[in-house]
């Protein structure tokens, strides 16, 4: 091994005291772990107890294999350094303790020595990079994702085709029995319910799957609302519903995708009026709030996410909640209520809230939840404000 060179002439130029290099040591953002040539612990840092799940107190002085017994290899390591020829330098490990998950470490080995230069321990520096994993997966699942919803958009393709196929054969034979066999008729009417159902089950999915493309524009949100209600494409009986608009005149137009963002309320006002089958009251306020307050109560919230937004910089969010007297969401189930196809109702696909969230998502947004099962739910829908022009 190459000769490291002393540090006895430099003595002079670190008139440093014990402490300070204690608290370099104790700042480090890495891990830092070393032993004695008796294998015994001389320092750990605070980001190595953190990482590792130690107690310092516990940890000093006694020997690495004893403390380290749930991580064998990072003290075999440490040991091994004092024989080894080539010590490892960035290289990464896998360490898992009992009844937790894995985590991988990032690491440099090196070899401590006196003035003299003998050997006198062996150090360990490390990082979790559990995280940056994650977030490397995260960006692996993007990718599948995409060729997931290329491969969904060829499928739906050959399953709508034969769909449309069956629909109208069906239809060309009720036509040829109609009258004649009443029985037969009740029958082919459910074939075409069916693959009616299944054409909509895979333009929801492909809809799910398919990457968003935005188109933009400046938008009235108080006006797109209005349109919602007057749409013939809300599900549920809004006859017993009273609706309150708490619309507030000063939100300017904002940068939205009209198509979508109507798709977005009317799942959501759908979605309230089906919380109250005997009736109750429904609340739709647009309001404006800081995006760093959205920003920490989407961190603390349920529910929220950042999307891949073309939308970058805003310092305003516009609030659009939607709150309902209905039945309330109960706890365990509000962790679920936006994976695609959970649902609670006979007749629901539960892919509405799924798309909600993809559409909120695409536009920066996020979306928080309050909801107390009996007295009903509030879904704020937060949109970057960006103004037009
Ligand atoms: N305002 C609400 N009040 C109570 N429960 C709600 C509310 N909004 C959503 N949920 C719950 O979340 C579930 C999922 O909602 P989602 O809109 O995704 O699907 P769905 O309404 O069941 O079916 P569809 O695909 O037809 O919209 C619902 O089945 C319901 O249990
Ligand atoms: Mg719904």
């Amino acid at each position: 091994m190459k000769p490291v060179p002393s540090l006895k002439h430099h003595a002079s130029s670190y008139p440093l005291d014990g402490d300070f290099h204690r608290y370099v040591v104790e700042s480090m953002r890495s891990g830092v772990i070393t032993i004695d040539k008796e294998g015994r612990i001389t320092t750990i840092n605070v980001v190595a107890c953190r990482i590792l799940g130690l107690e310092r107190a516990r940890a000093i002085g006694r020997h690495c294999a004893e403390i380290l017994e749930d991580y064998m290899d990072i003290a075999q390591l440490l040991l091994d350094a004092f024989h080894k020829e080539y010590l490892p330098c960035r290289a990464e490990m896998e360490v898992k303790k009992k009844d937790s998950r894995g985590k991988t470490l990032g690491f440099t080995l090196s070899l401590v020595r006196n003035d003299e230069n003998e050997v006198i321990g062996s150090a360990m520096f490390f990082k979790d990079l559990t995280h940056v994993e994650v977030i490397e997966e995260q960006e692996r699942l993007k990718d599948r994702l995409m060729a997931l919803g290329q491969m969904a958009a060829g499928m739906a393709h050959e399953i709508r085709n034969p769909l449309a196929g069956i629909e109208i054969t069906v239809d060309l034979i009720k036509r040829k029995t109609k009258s004649k066999m009443p029985d037969l008729d009740e029958y082919l009417s459910s074939v075409v319910d069916e693959v009616r159902r299944l054409n909509r089950t895979v333009t929801d999915c492909l809809e799910f799957v398919r990457p968003l493309e935005l188109e933009l524009e400046p938008t009235d949100i108080g006006l797109l609302i209005d349109e919602v209600f007057a749409s013939p494409g809300l599900v549920g009986d809004l006859s017993r519903v009273k609706i309150n608009k708490e619309l507030d005149d000063t939100v300017p137009l904002v940068m939205l995708d009209v198509h979508r963002m109507r798709q977005v309320f009317s799942n959501l006002i759908s979605n309230a009026c089906q919380a109250m089958p005997s009736g109750g009251e429904l609340t739709v306020r647009i309001s404006t709030a800081p995006a760093y307050v959205a920003h920490v109560m989407a961190n603390m919230g349920k529910t929220a996410a950042k999307g891949g937004s073309p939308i970058r910089e805003f310092d305003t969010y516009a609030v659009i909640s939607i709150m309902d007297t209905g039945k309330g969401i109960a706890p365990d189930i509000l962790d679920k209520i936006f994976h695609p196809f959970f649902t609670t109702k006979i007749t629901g696909s539960g892919i509405g809230l799924a798309i909600t969230q993809k559409i909120v998502d695409s536009h920066g947004g996020v979306i928080d939840i309050e909801s107390t099962v009996g007295k009903g739910t509030t879904f704020h829908v937060k949109l970057p404000m960006v103004q037009a022009g």
